[in-house]
């Protein structure tokens, strides 16, 4: 059973590992972004139903990790998850999680980049890179880049080319912005046309100047999930070749604790852009889907929507684009991949 089962935008995260509860049982998981009520939790759940050889879930506050993991074992008490508290937002602590990580097992099948923050309001990195950009963006690909040599152990191992995947949650808010190359950080730097938000994106995009520099957290946000997209082109044109698949989904509109660093004024906003709001377990279908349809080990294209591929504007996939932000993270991570 794969992409032809008929999904829609109403199936389950419940029904996608259902259907891949064979393939779910050999594979060790690591799932960032687990929190209660999150897309984080019901990805886990779904997935933990079905007994993966090993579940890692890594997040940045102990006490949410730690109720979904008992969430985890009422529903399934053979199934102990291991706990990693990682601040996404701090590449020293990526590291020290990078290396919980290596202490707790030699091979990861599947990489599920799920964390995000959106805000309003300007504010950094401990590194001083813009919050949306340095936490969805920079972080995980720094997280993915520490752990893929235990990825690319799982494709050895498992020899099944394909199988073993790395999914970036995205957003088709993506469709907010390019990456801002010459104003990644938003430091009022002037860009190129071409790096400015698409034409057609409504007037409400107005400046947070409380910074002292104008901020527009949603083009921030944007930002952020067109590079979780990019990121997963560069990964495919270096890994695919070795086994190790990579994706980037939308995964539907789901009222979660996402919006709630926004302002009155941008939630209400949110609440007006979808006509179908997804379920937590619906929210998760897609994730499910790319990380175990065995009808994707092939796939050329990275991005999926509602459990299928879909296609994205040219920023979004473009292979020299892609190229450009992977040597732009590279930098600003300081291009060190070692523990
Ligand atoms: N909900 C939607 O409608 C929607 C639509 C499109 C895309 N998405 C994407 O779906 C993914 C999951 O979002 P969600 O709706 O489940 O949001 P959520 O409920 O806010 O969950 C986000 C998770 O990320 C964690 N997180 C935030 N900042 C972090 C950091 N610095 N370090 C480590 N973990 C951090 C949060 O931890 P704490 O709770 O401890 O802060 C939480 O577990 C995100 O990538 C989002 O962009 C969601």
């Amino acid at each position: 059973m794969g992409l032809g089962a008929g999904w829609t935008q109403e199936t389950t995260g419940t029904e996608v590992a259902k259907a891949f509860k064979d393939d779910i049982k050999s594979k060790t998981i690591l799932i960032t972004g687990v929190s209660p009520i999150s897309l984080g939790e019901s990805t886990a759940l779904a997935i933990a139903r079905h007994g993966p050889a090993k579940l890692i879930l890594a997040s940045r506050t102990e006490s949410k990790l730690q109720q979904v993991a008992d969430n985890i074992v009422k529903m399934n008490p053979n199934i102990k998850a291991e706990l990693i508290v990682v601040d996404l937002s701090s590449q020293a602590d990526i590291r020290t999680a990078a290396r919980r990580v290596y202490a707790l097992t030699n091979r990861l099948d599947i990489l599920v980049n799920n964390a995000a923050v959106v805000t309003s309001a300007r504010s950094e990195t401990l590194e001083g890179i813009e919050l949306q950009f340095g936490t969805n963006h920079i972080g995980h690909h720094l997280l993915t880049s520490l752990l893929t040599p235990l990825l690319l152990a799982g494709a050895k191992a498992s020899g099944e080319p394909g199988t073993t995947r790395i999914v970036n949650v995205s957003s088709m808010g993506y469709r907010l912005s390019p990456i801002r190359f010459h104003d990644y950080s938003f430091e009022g730097k002037p860009v190129p046309p071409e790096e400015e938000p698409p034409k057609g994106i409504p007037a409400h995009m107005k400046p947070d100047v409380a910074a002292g520099r104008p901020y527009y957290g949603f083009t921030a946000y944007g930002q952020s999930k067109t590079a979780n997209i990019l990121h997963a082109v560069a990964l495919k044109e270096r890994l695919s070749s070795k086994g190790v698949q990579a994706f980037a989904v939308h995964p539907g509109s789901i009222w979660t604790n996402l919006s709630r660093n926004l302002s009155d004024d941008d939630r209400k906003i949110i609440e007006g852009t979808s006509t179908f709001w997804k379920n937590q377990d619906q929210g998760c279908a897609t994730t499910l889907a790319a990380a175990f349809d065995p009808d994707l080990c092939d796939a050329k294209e990275a991005y999926l929507s509602d459990c299928r591929l879909h296609d994205v504007a040219e920023y979004a996939k473009d292979q020299p684009i892609a190229e450009r932000l992977w040597q732009l993270t590279e930098k600003l991570t300081e291009g060190k991949a070692n523990l």
